[in-house]
């Protein structure tokens, strides 16, 4: 059985994932097609078509094949359906070929009246179904017969992706998010496939996300942004009045709920209403603490007001975050933890979660922003509306993107007439350069799932050289205070980091062991920790193999690691991609599936 999962109504972070006879096997993310980071109000419709391209490459495996379709919201579920299916009509009718496609052999008055029905009788999902047929013929192939698409609900989306994914057969499970049809926390106890909701924050009082994205709007980052950079700046700063006034909207203390966030004092119910009234009470709290953006240049001096606000939230966060897997340990006895949800991306939260012990083991979906719902509504389905089994066991690596054969890679380097030589899987050459202080692109295999790069689509450099930090921040554009992030080799871990884990996707935090910062001093932040991947043999083979020949050559098996990709845009995808990048960028090497090309 087949499901295809993809992101409905279009919002942000938009991606396609397939399951096929329960194993997952393809995700690819939108912005990587349109190079529009987060794709924003970009339809699916790029990934789908890889999708469609890899099953017939792979399986022959057609479009009419397809069982089901998931997306990762529920309309019946949203409060203010019509504003999101005008967005999505016009997003869809804003690309010229789909209009093309939709208004064929209509009139103006027969495709108004269409519109109008769909109105009227509520159907939020028909435009799904144009946009899949229109791929389908885009593509050239058969345009289907029936076509089934399920709706998943939001936070029961990110918590298949957290609990199919994680091994675990019971398990307590946090989705915590923006926003969700109208809830934007929920503590889960799964047992066996069985997802009971245990308790569910409504978006207006329980949105740790939303609040993160205004105080980081108020910092001068925006919503999709900023809360990934926040939290790099937030260990330059200390407690002050902002972390008093933020901490006096929290309710920590109501036994029926781990916490909620309150403007007026009222206790939390489902509040209907658009998103901007979702947002409301956080812009009025994040007002609260500064009115308007706090005037500095976040490439210049650190701001004291920028660094104590970053401060404060993410303090904020932590104690929410610890409160909430208190609370659902007590509430679920369950001792396995899995966690899904934008929020699930604050890898310090997460630290501060690993570190308290409360339960034995913790899992957190990589992709576990929107780009991880089409994952799990796709596993949702096909358990739970096919009758299908999902394979269990835990995820390990998140290569899903389309494949570049060996052939194909090789032409694109010879066209580019760089001066390349061919070194295959030998990377002995390739960790030489690091050692010597080169900055090195890596692109090899399937990109990689959500938001980091894990070996298949990096820039890599030598963590000893102190230096290396702002370097590396000024190829990639990057704000010169921002962190950056090490992959080593899994069995070294605990002679860098205090109690590791094996952790393979950088959304874990750890602390340094005592006299690391003069050993990895680039990849060691301010306040003494780092997320880093950690990285088995069978994991990625040819990643371990650079990572063990820099050992052998300076003793630590540990090198900087951060995304290929050239500021403001996301992973480079294709082999095209990362030439044109590696071209245009300040990088001194590139390592692409085999060859190696030198600058200097
Ligand atoms: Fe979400």
């Amino acid at each position: 059985m087949i499901v295809v999962g993809f992101n409905w109504p279009v919002e942000h972070d938009h991606s396609v994932a397939v399951i096929v006879d329960g194993e997952l096997v393809f995700a690819s993310e939108e912005e990587r097609w349109t190079r529009h980071k987060h794709s924003p109000g970009e339809p699916p419709i790029n990934a789908l078509k890889q999708a469609f391209k890899y099953l017939e490459n792979k399986y022959g495996i057609k479009p009419k094949d397809v069982d089901a379709y998931a997306v990762n919201f529920d309309p019946k579920l949203m409060p203010h359906k019509l504003g999101w299916f005008l967005n999505d009509t016009l997003d869809l009718l804003g690309i010229r070929r789909f209009r093309a496609y939709w208004y064929e052999g209509k009139s103006i008055i027969s495709s108004g009246l269409e519109l109008l029905s769909y109105i009227i009788r509520g159907d939020y999902l028909s435009f799904v179904e144009h946009m899949i047929r229109f791929v389908v013929h885009d593509l050239g192939e058969e345009v289907l017969g029936e076509v089934r698409v399920v709706p998943v609900p939001h936070h029961l989306a990110h918590a298949a992706s957290a609990y199919y994914f994680s091994g675990f057969t019971n398990a307590t499970v946090l989705t915590v998010d923006g926003y969700g049809e109208y809830e934007s926390t929920v503590v889960w106890r799964v047992k066996n496939g069985e997802f009971e909701k245990v308790t569910s924050l409504p978006t207006y009082y329980g949105s740790i996300g939303l609040l993160y994205e205004e105080v980081s709007w108020t910092i001068g980052y925006d919503h999709l942004e900023g809360p990934g950079k926040v939290m790099g700046l937030a260990p330059y700063g200390q407690r002050s009045k902002y972390y008093e006034k933020l901490r006096s909207y929290f309710r920590f203390d109501d036994g029926d709920y781990p916490y909620y966030i309150t403007v007026d004092g009222s206790r939390p119910r489902v509040v209907k209403g658009g998103d901007a009234v979702y947002r409301r009470p956080y812009r009025l709290i994040a007002d609260s603490l500064f009115p308007g953006r706090v005037p500095w240049d976040p490439r210049g001096d650190l701001n004291r007001d920028a660094v104590d606000l970053a401060w404060a939230v993410q303090a904020i966060t932590e104690e929410a975050m610890l409160r909430l897997a208190e609370w659902a340990r007590g509430h679920t006895n369950e001792q396995n933890l899995a966690l899904a949800g934008g929020v699930a991306l604050n890898a310090k939260a997460n630290m501060v979660i690993h570190y308290s012990k409360l339960f034995s083991d913790m899992f957190i979906f990589p992709a576990a922003n929107d780009a991880g719902t089409t994952v799990g509504a796709a596993a949702y389905v096909y358990e739970h509306v096919l009758g299908g089994r999902m394979r269990r066991g835990r995820l390990r690596t998140v290569y899903l993107g389309p494949e570049y054969g060996d052939d194909e890679v090789r032409k694109v380097v010879e066209r580019s007439r760089f001066n390349a030589e061919y070194i295959g899987d030998d990377v002995n050459e390739v960790a030489d350069l690091v050692a010597k202080g080169y900055v090195v692109a890596w692109y090899q295999g399937r990109a990689e799932l959500g938001p980091r790069a894990l070996g298949n689509r990096s820039i890599v450099a030598d963590p000893r050289r102190a230096d290396m930090w702002r370097v590396v921040n000024n190829i990639k554009g990057r704000e010169w205070w921002r962190p950056l992030a090490p992959s080593l080799l899994v069995e070294d871990a605990s002679k860098y980091f205090i109690d590791p884990v094996p952790h393979q996707f950088m959304i874990l935090m750890f602390r340094f062991r005592e006299g690391m910062k003069e050993v990895v001093p680039a990849v060691y932040h301010v306040d003494g920790t780092a997320r880093p991947q950690t990285v088995a043999k069978d994991e990625n083979p040819t990643w371990y193999e650079l990572i063990k020949a820099f050992k052998d050559i300076t003793g630590e098996g540990i090198i900087l690691n951060t995304s290929f990709n050239l500021a403001g845009e996301p992973l480079v995808e294709t082999p095209q991609d990362a030439l044109k990048s590696f071209a245009l960028g300040g990088l001194d090497a590139i390592y692409i599936q085999g060859w190696l090309i030198r600058k200097r």
